[in-house]
């Protein structure tokens, strides 16, 4: 009986050293957590002179999942941390987890960047992602329209790129659609492609803002700093675009259109930045009904009324609702979206001699032919640019290098104006990556 009760009494004591010990154990995990993010940083400081080529540092090179399914909340990634410590792996994977576990904001907050890809524009388009990936700081959805048979394409090319590249970012495919109203009316009306980007506000209803752009645009600096200009929007403003020309003279709206447009020369809707919540909230002016009318109820009668006037398509219905609502565009300037035009009837785009251009637009086809060349060196550079690689080593040096032969060219003469900003952004990534690593330890 004695003896019994002995036993009870110890295995009591049992649990309740076992009890202790996993409160103990998980009270530990703060701490625990906090040495690992400082051996994090020191690790980085360390190797920080390997680093300049390893654009995506800073972000988590956790395992290489396919973008879309990569969950992204706080407490499994603080699991993971744990784990790796707990099963004593490489201290390089158990830094890196670390250190994104302890500085990654609650809720991650992305950048949307749309496109609409058709016939033969993979390659075009996936240059253009890369070239937003690489540069940018913050993480980036793409939202990636395309014609049924580029889609595959798309998933095996993404499945290719490195893992901390695809880490950077995540991507949504969609087909092409007018999945409004009447959809077999729309198709009937407009080319399938040509007028999808007018129903972004419509089809991604979750999203707030959006970055549009053309297939034939690349990235010379981070997505963010056009990003941060949503915020300098005043309450009206709800879309943001280029100037169609910088002369107007020679800009082919003011001489040509026969429909009303932007301004005195329009604009561009090949860079075009949208916060689609007032898209959505606000009643247009129109010309047609003295009420106003929401941006989806606009559309098929603007086209019905100017469908025999118009001529580049929805960038013609565009700057006809903006000449109606003036109020509601923000012009930002041409480094943002650099044409031909810009250059090839002699330099007239003052903002890229000044900074440099931003975001080079190759419309004209310039990329896949040879007559522009200073726009297919930075295309082609950009396209080989081997991911895992020195970024100076091989992508800037070898822009440098070819834009020697094309000085002789009226928009390679002055090099400056397309090698500024790219040379700046890899200083920028690069010091980014340095100093995102030393910060913890100030
Ligand atoms: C877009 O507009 C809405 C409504 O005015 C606002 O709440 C939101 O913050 C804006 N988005 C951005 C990124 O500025
Ligand atoms: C916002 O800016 C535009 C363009 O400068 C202007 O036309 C509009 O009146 C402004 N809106 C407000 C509410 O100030």
């Amino acid at each position: 009986m004695r003896i019994h009760c002995k036993v009870v009494v110890i295995a009591l004591c049992f649990g309740v050293v076992l009890l202790f010990y996993f409160w103990g154990g998980n009270v530990a995990d703060g701490p625990l957590q906090k040495e690992v993010a400082v051996e994090g940083s020191r690790n980085s400081l360390s190797s920080s002179v390997k680093r300049d080529h390893d654009v995506g540092s800073k972000l988590v090179r956790r395992s290489p999942t396919v973008p879309g399914v990569r969950s992204e909340d706080l407490p499994k990634g603080r699991k993971n941390a744990n784990k790796v410590i707990k099963r004593g792996g490489n201290v390089k994977a158990k830094s890196k987890t670390g250190r994104a576990t302890a500085r990654r904001p609650r809720k991650e907050e992305f950048m949307h960047l749309a496109m609409v890809a058709c016939g033969d524009r993979v390659e075009e388009t996936s240059t253009l992602i890369k070239s937003a990936v690489l540069f940018s700081l913050k993480k980036i959805k793409v939202h990636i329209f395309a014609e049924d048979p580029l889609i595959p394409q798309f998933k095996e090319m993404f499945r290719q790129w490195p893992g901390f590249i695809t880490a950077k970012f995540k991507y949504n495919l969609y087909p092409i659609t007018f999945s409004v109203g009447n959809a077999d009316e729309w198709k009937k009306l407009f080319k399938p492609c040509a007028a999808q980007r007018l129903f972004l506000p419509v089809i991604l209803k979750d999203v707030d803002s959006l970055l549009y752009v053309d297939t034939d645009v690349l990235f010379l600096r981070p997505m963010d700093d056009i990003w941060r200009m949503l915020k300098s929007f005043n309450s009206s403003q709800l879309a943001a675009m280029a100037p169609e020309h910088e002369i107007p003279k020679i800009g082919w709206y003011s001489r040509f259109a026969r429909h009303p447009f932007y301004g005195i020369s329009g604009v561009n809707s090949g860079v075009m930045l949208m916060n689609l919540t007032r898209i959505r909230s606000t009643l247009f002016k129109n010309g047609m009904i003295a009420t106003g009318l929401s941006w989806e109820e606009l559309l098929h009668p603007l086209y019905q009324k100017y469908k025999n006037h118009i001529t580049w398509g929805d960038q013609d219905l565009l700057n006809i609702i903006f000449h109606y609502n003036p109020e509601c565009l923000f012009i930002f300037p041409c480094q943002w979206n650099y044409r031909p035009d810009h250059c090839m009837y002699g330099s007239n785009c003052k903002g890229a001699e000044e900074d440099g251009v931003s975001i080079l637009h190759g419309n004209r086809g310039v990329y896949h032919d040879e007559k522009q060349p200073a726009f297919k060196v930075v295309y082609d550079a950009i396209r080989d640019f081997p991911f895992d690689d020195n970024m100076f080593q091989s992508l800037f040096y070898p822009i440098q290098a070819k834009f020697l032969d094309t000085v002789n060219t009226l928009c390679g003469r002055i090099p400056q104006v397309f090698l500024k900003q790219i040379e700046k952004t890899m200083k920028k990534v690069f010091e980014e990556n340095v100093i995102r690593h030393i910060r913890p330890h100030d």
